[in-house]
């Protein structure tokens, strides 16, 4: 019998290149883009699965399709998980992904034209934090408090001072791009003065929260949490809602019938999965080496000439400011690094007086290195060439060997999911690919990944 990948590379040659090309990409590359990780070899099961074929509009034990016996178990399993690791009375694990389960938010619990209080954009806010290009920002209006440019940190007087004059019906806290950590308390105390929802979006480091890494807003009594599950969970592409109890129906008829029509099962079963792995005690430990690592990276960064956003991190992302250090806009940053098989993203940087595709700066994360095993020296060698390729750009040569050397580097840590020479061999596309070097028998790097193979029937 065919495997699923030789079935794809029969039927559609074309696209299964570009999936090889891709797989190359992430194994030979290290991924620093702080919002992306690789997900688990069993989510990958779960994403491809039959589970995928399913429809099922409500929730578990009250759907509107029959044939729902699977399905209403991976889903409760999964809601089960995040109320244990978060620490919450109430889980909804059926938003597509990060903005849907925002937006669902959003309507389930204001009236259009109410105010949201929320973190500017360039400070660290998300788009879904009310960017006046998302449909969210014109439907509501958003207040915007931003951080010190001195320090990095959040003024709470001015947010308080702020907060009564716009009396929002939510307070949000949450960030893409900011390099810290919450005082939640302040928040909270802040949103209980105007009357208001304590919101926290922890899209970025729910897995740290979960993991035990980084503060729970929980414990301070925010009324709901929202979180993707593909960054530092590492579970498939999706969102939660987490929330008091007291809001449950809301958050539910926010989602089913509110914002979506059927869930997508087979991310509910990979989330499922993700969050069963998340309490394992291997996933504490991951996500303090994430914080770790990020230590490693900024220290190391800074002490190679580079001007850090806040002057460090406080969680696992850090915004390096490139034209202060280097003299080089952020896409031109983000282009020096790809062609030496580092991937970032390039980021405005608080009132960034450039357009958002030549910012001032990038942002770089932990995580997805993290996950394959890289650690201190591996982040201080990662900065030298950051710095090294940014100061020397237009030297083809530097590039050439940065390059080989960044590649030399990922050999030694495989990505997930992405090992086994059979499936390498049988892989060998019709048509050319970016790169053929993911052909190498991957096997004698990492055996004990052997028999995890991708997409096998
Ligand atoms: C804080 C925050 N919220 C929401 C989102 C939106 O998630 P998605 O891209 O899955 O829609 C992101 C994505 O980067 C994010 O960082």
């Amino acid at each position: 019998m065919k495997t699923h990948r030789e079935l794809l590379q029969q039927c559609d040659p074309d696209v299964f290149a570009a999936l090889v090309g891709e797989e190359a990409r992430q194994r030979h590359g290290i991924e620093l883009i702080p919002s992306e990780n690789y997900t688990y070899p069993e989510v990958y099961c779960t994403n491809g699965s039959v589970f995928a074929n399913k429809y099922s509009e409500g929730y578990p034990g009250r759907r509107y399709y029959g044939g729902q016996q699977f399905t209403d178990r991976v889903e409760t399993l999964a809601i089960e998980r995040a109320k244990q690791l978060f620490r919450c009375e109430h889980a909804n694990v059926q938003p597509l992904s990060g903005s849907p389960m925002n937006q669902a938010v959003y309507m389930g619990f204001l009236d259009p034209g109410d105010t949201v209080l929320a973190m500017d954009l360039s400070h660290g806010g998300h788009l879904t934090h009310g960017a006046p290009v998302s449909h969210m920002g014109k439907v509501f209006r958003f207040a915007r408090y931003k951080t010190d440019p001195k320090t990095g940190e959040i003024d709470f007087d001015r947010v308080m001072a702020l907060a009564k004059e716009a009396r929002p019906k939510i307070v949000l806290c949450g960030y893409s791009s900011y390099p810290g950590d919450y005082d939640y308390a302040e928040f909270r105390r802040i949103a209980d003065a105007v009357r208001a929802l304590a919101m926290a979006d922890v899209s970025h480091i729910g897995g740290l929260i979960a993991g035990g890494a980084m503060r729970n807003p929980f414990d301070e009594g925010f009324d709901i949490v929202t979180t993707t599950t593909h960054k530092s969970l590492r579970g498939p592409r999706g969102g939660m809602i987490l929330s008091k109890r007291e809001h449950a129906k809301k958050v539910d008829q926010a989602v089913f019938p509110g914002a979506q029509g059927g869930p997508h099962m087979n991310a509910v079963a990979g989330i499922a999965v993700a969050l069963g792995k998340a309490l394992q005690p291997e996933f504490r430990a991951y996500t303090r080496q994430v914080l770790q690592n990020a230590q490693s990276l900024a220290n190391a960064l800074k002490k190679s000439g580079c001007e850090l956003i806040t002057g460090g991190t406080r969680n696992h992302m850090m915004v390096v400011d490139t034209v202060e250090s280097f003299g080089v806009d952020g896409g031109v940053a983000e282009d020096t690094l790809g062609a030496i098989s580092i991937t970032v993203n390039k980021q405005l940087v608080p009132d960034d007086s450039r357009p958002p595709l030549r910012p001032s700066g990038i942002r770089l994360g932990t995580p997805a290195a993290t996950t394959r095993g890289m650690t201190k020296t591996d982040m201080e060698q990662l900065a030298v060439w950051i710095c090294s390729a940014l100061q020397r750009k237009d030297d083809s040569e530097v590039t050439r060997q940065l390059d080989q050397q960044v590649r030399n580097l990922c050999e030694r840590f495989p990505v997930p999911g992405l090992c086994g020479s059979s499936l390498a061999r049988s892989d060998k596309p019709t048509v050319s690919v970016p790169d053929d070097r993911f052909m190498q028998d991957f096997d004698s790097i990492n055996p004990a990944l052997r028999d995890r193979r991708v997409g096998m029937v």
